[in-house]
Protein backbone atom coordinates (compact mmCIF):
# COMPACT_ATOMS: atom_id res chain seq x y z
CA UNK A 1 0.00 0.00 0.00
CA UNK A 2 1.24 3.42 -0.87
CA UNK A 3 2.60 5.62 1.86
CA UNK A 4 0.12 7.89 3.49
CA UNK A 5 -3.09 5.46 2.75
CA UNK A 6 -5.12 4.97 5.31
CA UNK A 7 -4.52 1.34 6.62
CA UNK A 8 -6.72 -0.52 8.37
CA UNK A 9 -6.02 -4.73 9.18
CA UNK A 10 -5.82 -6.48 12.35
CA UNK A 11 -2.14 -5.54 12.90
CA UNK A 12 -1.93 -1.81 11.80
CA UNK A 13 -4.48 1.08 11.35
CA UNK A 14 -3.55 4.50 10.39
CA UNK A 15 -4.43 7.63 8.99
CA UNK A 16 -7.55 8.93 8.00
CA UNK A 17 -10.06 5.75 8.22
CA UNK A 18 -13.05 6.28 5.74
CA UNK A 19 -15.92 3.94 7.37
CA UNK A 20 -17.68 4.50 4.67
CA UNK A 21 -14.80 2.90 1.77
CA UNK A 22 -14.40 0.22 4.34
CA UNK A 23 -18.37 -0.51 4.21
CA UNK A 24 -18.05 -0.90 0.73
CA UNK A 25 -14.74 -3.13 1.06
CA UNK A 26 -15.41 -5.36 3.55
CA UNK A 27 -19.09 -5.78 2.14
CA UNK A 28 -20.43 -5.20 5.55
CA UNK A 29 -23.80 -3.36 5.94
CA UNK A 30 -24.41 0.20 7.91
CA UNK A 31 -26.88 -0.31 10.47
CA UNK A 32 -29.87 1.68 9.38
CA UNK A 33 -32.57 3.14 11.75
CA UNK A 34 -34.99 0.12 11.08
CA UNK A 35 -32.48 -2.42 12.93
CA UNK A 36 -31.83 -0.13 15.23
CA UNK A 37 -35.81 -0.23 16.09
CA UNK A 38 -35.69 -4.16 15.81
CA UNK A 39 -32.91 -3.84 18.23
CA UNK A 40 -34.78 -1.85 20.67
CA UNK A 41 -37.40 -4.02 20.55
CA UNK A 42 -35.38 -6.28 22.80
CA UNK A 43 -33.11 -3.94 25.03
CA UNK A 44 -35.93 -0.77 25.68
CA UNK A 45 -33.65 1.65 25.12
CA UNK A 46 -30.37 2.13 22.83
CA UNK A 47 -26.58 2.19 23.92
CA UNK A 48 -25.20 5.48 23.11
CA UNK A 49 -22.60 3.39 21.13
CA UNK A 50 -25.95 2.73 18.92
CA UNK A 51 -27.32 5.94 19.16
CA UNK A 52 -24.26 7.41 18.12
CA UNK A 53 -22.76 5.15 15.46
CA UNK A 54 -19.94 4.34 17.04
CA UNK A 55 -21.26 0.43 16.56
CA UNK A 56 -22.10 1.30 12.89
CA UNK A 57 -22.46 -1.86 10.99
CA UNK A 58 -22.30 -5.53 10.79
CA UNK A 59 -22.76 -8.92 9.17
CA UNK A 60 -26.38 -11.12 9.41
CA UNK A 61 -27.68 -9.19 12.68
CA UNK A 62 -31.27 -9.64 11.54
CA UNK A 63 -30.59 -13.54 11.34
CA UNK A 64 -28.93 -13.42 15.38
CA UNK A 65 -32.49 -11.56 15.76
CA UNK A 66 -34.10 -13.69 13.78
CA UNK A 67 -33.37 -16.81 15.71
CA UNK A 68 -33.34 -14.52 19.07
CA UNK A 69 -37.32 -14.19 18.29
CA UNK A 70 -37.51 -17.91 17.63
CA UNK A 71 -35.90 -18.61 21.37
CA UNK A 72 -32.62 -19.72 19.67
CA UNK A 73 -30.13 -17.32 21.71
CA UNK A 74 -26.69 -16.55 20.20
CA UNK A 75 -23.47 -16.02 22.48
CA UNK A 76 -21.16 -13.47 22.13
CA UNK A 77 -17.26 -13.82 21.59
CA UNK A 78 -14.63 -11.46 21.97
CA UNK A 79 -11.26 -11.26 22.92
CA UNK A 80 -8.17 -9.26 23.81
CA UNK A 81 -4.42 -9.52 22.19
CA UNK A 82 -2.18 -9.13 25.67
CA UNK A 83 0.91 -7.19 24.32
CA UNK A 84 1.02 -4.33 27.08
CA UNK A 85 -1.15 -2.03 29.05
CA UNK A 86 -4.88 -1.56 28.35
CA UNK A 87 -6.38 1.94 27.27
CA UNK A 88 -9.95 3.43 26.52
CA UNK A 89 -10.12 2.13 23.28
CA UNK A 90 -9.85 -1.44 24.21
CA UNK A 91 -12.66 -0.93 27.13
CA UNK A 92 -14.94 0.77 24.27
CA UNK A 93 -15.69 -2.43 22.44
CA UNK A 94 -15.76 -4.23 25.89
CA UNK A 95 -18.26 -1.89 27.54
CA UNK A 96 -20.69 -2.14 24.98
CA UNK A 97 -20.54 -5.90 24.46
CA UNK A 98 -20.85 -6.34 28.47
CA UNK A 99 -24.66 -3.94 27.89
CA UNK A 100 -25.26 -6.54 25.23
CA UNK A 101 -25.24 -9.26 27.47
CA UNK A 102 -27.34 -8.08 30.57
CA UNK A 103 -29.82 -6.43 27.78
CA UNK A 104 -29.94 -10.30 25.89
CA UNK A 105 -29.18 -12.23 28.92
CA UNK A 106 -26.40 -13.85 26.93
CA UNK A 107 -22.88 -16.14 27.37
CA UNK A 108 -19.93 -14.34 26.65
CA UNK A 109 -16.63 -16.27 25.46
CA UNK A 110 -13.55 -13.86 25.79
CA UNK A 111 -10.57 -15.10 23.68
CA UNK A 112 -6.64 -13.61 25.29
CA UNK A 113 -5.08 -14.69 22.25
CA UNK A 114 -1.67 -14.64 24.08
CA UNK A 115 -0.28 -16.65 21.18
CA UNK A 116 -1.14 -14.29 18.42
CA UNK A 117 1.34 -11.37 20.47
CA UNK A 118 4.36 -13.32 20.93
CA UNK A 119 4.06 -14.23 17.42
CA UNK A 120 3.51 -10.70 16.29
CA UNK A 121 5.29 -8.52 19.04
CA UNK A 122 9.02 -8.18 19.92
CA UNK A 123 8.02 -9.81 23.04
CA UNK A 124 9.37 -12.70 24.96
CA UNK A 125 6.57 -15.48 26.01
CA UNK A 126 6.82 -14.91 29.81
CA UNK A 127 6.09 -10.80 29.04
CA UNK A 128 2.83 -11.47 27.25
CA UNK A 129 1.93 -13.95 29.79
CA UNK A 130 2.50 -11.40 32.63
CA UNK A 131 0.54 -8.95 30.60
CA UNK A 132 -2.56 -11.93 30.00
CA UNK A 133 -2.48 -11.53 33.68
CA UNK A 134 -2.89 -7.62 33.72
CA UNK A 135 -5.56 -7.37 30.90
CA UNK A 136 -7.68 -9.93 32.46
CA UNK A 137 -7.64 -8.01 35.59
CA UNK A 138 -9.32 -4.75 33.11
CA UNK A 139 -11.77 -7.34 31.91
CA UNK A 140 -13.15 -8.49 34.95
CA UNK A 141 -12.95 -5.03 36.14
CA UNK A 142 -15.68 -4.14 32.91
CA UNK A 143 -18.66 -6.23 35.64
CA UNK A 144 -19.18 -8.69 32.98
CA UNK A 145 -21.77 -11.48 34.57
CA UNK A 146 -19.19 -14.35 36.10
CA UNK A 147 -22.17 -16.98 35.54
CA UNK A 148 -22.09 -16.23 31.79
CA UNK A 149 -18.34 -15.07 30.93
CA UNK A 150 -15.45 -17.35 29.88
CA UNK A 151 -12.34 -16.86 29.30
CA UNK A 152 -10.30 -19.16 27.13
CA UNK A 153 -6.29 -18.15 27.13
CA UNK A 154 -5.35 -19.20 23.62
CA UNK A 155 -1.86 -21.23 25.53
CA UNK A 156 -4.06 -22.64 28.25
CA UNK A 157 -6.76 -23.91 26.88
CA UNK A 158 -4.71 -25.40 23.84
CA UNK A 159 -6.03 -28.50 24.98
CA UNK A 160 -9.49 -27.79 23.99
CA UNK A 161 -8.51 -25.44 21.00
CA UNK A 162 -5.92 -27.13 19.30
CA UNK A 163 -8.15 -30.13 17.80
CA UNK A 164 -10.67 -27.10 16.53
CA UNK A 165 -8.12 -25.09 15.12
CA UNK A 166 -6.49 -27.76 13.03
CA UNK A 167 -10.16 -28.38 11.13
CA UNK A 168 -10.21 -24.85 10.25
CA UNK A 169 -6.69 -24.37 9.47
CA UNK A 170 -6.70 -27.00 6.86
CA UNK A 171 -8.93 -25.01 5.09
CA UNK A 172 -6.54 -21.70 4.88
CA UNK A 173 -3.60 -21.68 2.58
CA UNK A 174 -1.12 -19.48 2.26
CA UNK A 175 -2.40 -17.72 -0.23
CA UNK A 176 -5.37 -17.52 1.26
CA UNK A 177 -4.02 -15.53 4.33
CA UNK A 178 -1.18 -13.15 2.10
CA UNK A 179 -3.79 -12.16 0.20
CA UNK A 180 -6.17 -10.86 3.47
CA UNK A 181 -3.07 -9.84 5.55
CA UNK A 182 0.23 -8.73 3.42
CA UNK A 183 2.24 -11.91 4.92
CA UNK A 184 5.01 -12.67 2.42
CA UNK A 185 7.84 -15.93 2.75
CA UNK A 186 9.02 -13.79 5.75
CA UNK A 187 5.72 -14.33 7.64
CA UNK A 188 6.92 -16.69 10.70
CA UNK A 189 4.86 -19.59 10.17
CA UNK A 190 2.62 -19.53 14.12
CA UNK A 191 1.93 -15.79 12.42
CA UNK A 192 0.44 -17.48 9.16
CA UNK A 193 -1.26 -20.25 11.51
CA UNK A 194 -3.08 -18.23 14.16
CA UNK A 195 -6.11 -17.16 12.30
CA UNK A 196 -7.38 -20.59 13.19
CA UNK A 197 -6.95 -19.75 16.79
CA UNK A 198 -8.99 -16.71 16.58
CA UNK A 199 -11.64 -18.36 14.51
CA UNK A 200 -12.38 -21.04 17.31
CA UNK A 201 -14.31 -19.42 19.72
CA UNK A 202 -17.03 -18.43 17.05
CA UNK A 203 -17.60 -22.26 17.74
CA UNK A 204 -16.31 -23.68 20.09
CA UNK A 205 -20.02 -23.20 22.42
CA UNK A 206 -21.37 -25.20 20.02
CA UNK A 207 -19.03 -28.23 20.32
CA UNK A 208 -19.23 -28.10 23.75
CA UNK A 209 -22.90 -27.76 23.98
CA UNK A 210 -23.12 -30.56 21.49
CA UNK A 211 -25.80 -28.24 19.35
CA UNK A 212 -25.72 -25.17 16.56
CA UNK A 213 -25.49 -21.56 18.74
CA UNK A 214 -25.55 -18.69 17.08
CA UNK A 215 -22.53 -16.54 17.33
CA UNK A 216 -22.28 -12.77 17.36
CA UNK A 217 -18.82 -10.94 17.66
CA UNK A 218 -18.43 -7.16 18.26
CA UNK A 219 -15.26 -6.15 17.55
CA UNK A 220 -13.04 -3.33 16.46
CA UNK A 221 -13.18 -2.79 12.55
CA UNK A 222 -9.68 -4.03 11.87
CA UNK A 223 -10.87 -7.49 13.23
CA UNK A 224 -12.92 -8.44 10.11
CA UNK A 225 -10.19 -9.77 7.82
CA UNK A 226 -10.09 -13.05 10.53
CA UNK A 227 -13.75 -13.17 10.30
CA UNK A 228 -14.33 -12.78 6.50
CA UNK A 229 -12.18 -15.71 6.28
CA UNK A 230 -13.80 -17.66 9.16
CA UNK A 231 -17.17 -16.61 8.10
CA UNK A 232 -16.00 -18.78 4.35
CA UNK A 233 -14.82 -21.82 6.51
CA UNK A 234 -17.27 -22.61 9.31
CA UNK A 235 -20.53 -23.81 7.26
CA UNK A 236 -17.87 -25.99 5.12
CA UNK A 237 -17.56 -27.80 8.83
CA UNK A 238 -20.74 -27.75 9.48
CA UNK A 239 -21.11 -24.48 11.92
CA UNK A 240 -23.07 -21.52 11.89
CA UNK A 241 -21.26 -18.43 10.34
CA UNK A 242 -20.25 -16.00 12.94
CA UNK A 243 -22.77 -12.51 12.82
CA UNK A 244 -20.47 -9.55 13.34
CA UNK A 245 -21.00 -6.14 14.98
CA UNK A 246 -18.53 -3.15 14.08
CA UNK A 247 -17.08 -0.60 15.97
CA UNK A 248 -15.38 2.06 14.63
CA UNK A 249 -11.81 2.82 16.95
CA UNK A 250 -11.42 5.80 19.93
CA UNK A 251 -9.10 8.43 18.26
CA UNK A 252 -5.64 8.30 19.97
CA UNK A 253 -5.32 11.91 21.74
CA UNK A 254 -2.96 13.21 19.34
CA UNK A 255 -6.12 13.94 16.37
CA UNK A 256 -9.18 11.97 15.27
CA UNK A 257 -7.33 10.05 12.60
CA UNK A 258 -6.24 6.46 13.09
CA UNK A 259 -6.67 4.30 16.72
CA UNK A 260 -5.93 4.77 20.19
CA UNK A 261 -2.60 2.82 20.52
CA UNK A 262 0.19 1.81 23.09
CA UNK A 263 2.70 1.67 20.47
CA UNK A 264 2.98 5.16 20.45
CA UNK A 265 3.92 7.12 23.22
CA UNK A 266 1.31 10.29 24.38
CA UNK A 267 -1.44 8.64 22.20
CA UNK A 268 -3.34 6.11 25.09
CA UNK A 269 -5.46 6.75 28.26
CA UNK A 270 -4.11 3.66 29.96
CA UNK A 271 -6.88 2.12 32.57
CA UNK A 272 -4.09 2.73 35.11
CA UNK A 273 -3.01 5.83 34.95
CA UNK A 274 -3.25 8.18 37.89
CA UNK A 275 -5.62 11.57 37.58
CA UNK A 276 -2.53 13.80 37.33
CA UNK A 277 -1.63 11.34 34.32
CA UNK A 278 -4.72 11.80 32.59
CA UNK A 279 -4.64 15.86 33.76
CA UNK A 280 -1.07 16.56 32.02
CA UNK A 281 -2.20 14.00 28.88
CA UNK A 282 -5.43 15.52 28.28
CA UNK A 283 -4.27 19.07 28.58
CA UNK A 284 -0.80 18.64 27.23
CA UNK A 285 -1.69 16.13 24.28
CA UNK A 286 -5.59 16.24 23.24
CA UNK A 287 -6.23 17.87 20.11
CA UNK A 288 -8.01 20.81 20.16
CA UNK A 289 -11.36 21.63 17.67
CA UNK A 290 -10.91 25.40 18.97
CA UNK A 291 -9.09 28.52 17.56
CA UNK A 292 -5.56 29.81 17.96
CA UNK A 293 -6.56 32.74 20.43
CA UNK A 294 -9.04 32.83 22.67
CA UNK A 295 -10.44 35.98 20.52
CA UNK A 296 -10.62 34.05 17.90
CA UNK A 297 -12.23 31.38 19.26
CA UNK A 298 -15.21 33.47 21.08
CA UNK A 299 -15.89 35.03 17.61
CA UNK A 300 -15.74 31.85 15.61
CA UNK A 301 -16.27 28.98 17.54
CA UNK A 302 -14.76 25.68 17.95
CA UNK A 303 -14.74 22.16 15.70
CA UNK A 304 -16.42 19.29 17.80
CA UNK A 305 -15.89 16.98 15.04
CA UNK A 306 -11.95 17.03 15.75
CA UNK A 307 -11.76 18.07 19.27
CA UNK A 308 -10.68 15.13 20.88
CA UNK A 309 -11.87 16.00 24.60
CA UNK A 310 -15.06 16.08 23.35
CA UNK A 311 -15.15 13.10 21.30
CA UNK A 312 -14.19 11.03 24.24
CA UNK A 313 -17.29 12.45 25.79
CA UNK A 314 -19.41 10.89 22.61
CA UNK A 315 -17.57 7.99 22.14
CA UNK A 316 -17.30 7.16 26.17
CA UNK A 317 -17.97 9.45 28.86
CA UNK A 318 -21.39 11.60 28.35
CA UNK A 319 -23.94 9.31 27.73
CA UNK A 320 -26.64 11.99 28.32
CA UNK A 321 -27.49 12.88 24.37
CA UNK A 322 -28.94 16.34 25.63
CA UNK A 323 -25.89 17.22 27.66
CA UNK A 324 -23.67 16.35 24.93
CA UNK A 325 -25.53 18.52 22.89
CA UNK A 326 -25.30 20.82 24.69
CA UNK A 327 -21.77 21.22 24.96
CA UNK A 328 -21.48 20.76 21.38
CA UNK A 329 -23.43 24.06 20.70
CA UNK A 330 -21.44 26.01 23.46
CA UNK A 331 -18.17 24.83 21.77
CA UNK A 332 -19.43 25.53 18.16
CA UNK A 333 -20.87 29.20 19.25
CA UNK A 334 -17.24 29.89 21.32
CA UNK A 335 -19.08 29.99 24.43
CA UNK A 336 -17.19 27.43 26.06
CA UNK A 337 -13.35 27.37 25.71
CA UNK A 338 -10.81 24.25 25.41
CA UNK A 339 -9.58 24.95 28.51
CA UNK A 340 -13.00 24.38 29.44
CA UNK A 341 -14.23 21.54 27.81
CA UNK A 342 -10.87 19.60 29.03
CA UNK A 343 -11.57 20.06 32.59
CA UNK A 344 -15.21 17.88 32.01
CA UNK A 345 -13.73 15.62 30.01
CA UNK A 346 -10.43 15.26 32.55
CA UNK A 347 -13.61 14.78 35.74
CA UNK A 348 -15.29 12.51 33.74
CA UNK A 349 -12.33 10.40 32.69
CA UNK A 350 -10.83 10.57 36.35
CA UNK A 351 -14.35 9.51 37.72
CA UNK A 352 -14.52 6.40 35.78
CA UNK A 353 -10.95 5.31 36.24
CA UNK A 354 -11.91 5.72 40.05
CA UNK A 355 -13.95 3.35 39.82
CA UNK A 356 -12.45 0.69 37.31
CA UNK A 357 -9.34 1.02 39.50
CA UNK A 358 -11.12 0.17 42.40
CA UNK A 359 -12.95 -2.75 40.49
CA UNK A 360 -9.44 -3.95 39.31
CA UNK A 361 -7.73 -4.02 42.56
CA UNK A 362 -10.60 -6.86 43.53
CA UNK A 363 -10.59 -8.36 40.15
CA UNK A 364 -7.56 -10.57 41.72
CA UNK A 365 -9.81 -12.88 43.75
CA UNK A 366 -12.57 -13.49 41.21
CA UNK A 367 -10.27 -14.03 38.13
CA UNK A 368 -11.12 -17.97 38.97
CA UNK A 369 -14.58 -17.85 38.15
CA UNK A 370 -13.86 -16.28 34.81
CA UNK A 371 -11.35 -18.67 33.44
CA UNK A 372 -13.44 -21.79 31.69
CA UNK A 373 -13.00 -24.87 33.45
CA UNK A 374 -12.05 -28.19 31.09
CA UNK A 375 -13.13 -31.20 33.17
N1 LIG B 1 -6.89 -10.25 17.74
C1 LIG B 1 -7.50 -9.40 18.73
C2 LIG B 1 -6.49 -8.33 19.17
O1 LIG B 1 -5.39 -8.30 18.75
C3 LIG B 1 -8.00 -10.18 19.91
C4 LIG B 1 -9.22 -11.00 19.57
C5 LIG B 1 -9.32 -12.36 19.59
C6 LIG B 1 -10.51 -10.52 19.19
N2 LIG B 1 -10.57 -12.78 19.26
C7 LIG B 1 -11.32 -11.66 18.99
C8 LIG B 1 -11.03 -9.25 19.00
C9 LIG B 1 -12.65 -11.54 18.60
C10 LIG B 1 -12.36 -9.11 18.61
C11 LIG B 1 -13.16 -10.26 18.41
O2 LIG B 1 -6.83 -7.48 19.96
Amino acid sequence: MKKGLPKVTPWEVSGNVDYNRLVREFGIAKIDQKLLNRIKKHTKELHPMLRRGIFFAHRDLNWILDEYEKGNKFFLYTGCGPSGPLHLGHLQTWIFTKWLQDKFGVELWFQFTDDEKFLFKKKSYEEIQKWTYDNMLDVIALGFNPKKTHFLIDTKHANLMYPEAIKVAKRITFSMVRSSFGFNESTNTGAIFYTAMQAVPAFLPSIIKKKKIPCLIPLGIDQDAHFRLTRDILPKLGHYKPAILHGVFLPPLTGVAGKMSTSESNEAILTTDSPKEVERKIKKYAFSGGRKSLTEHKEKGGDPSIDVSFQYLKYLFEPNDKKLEEIEKKYVKGEMTTTELKEITIKKINAFLKQHQRKRKRAKKKMHRYIYKTR
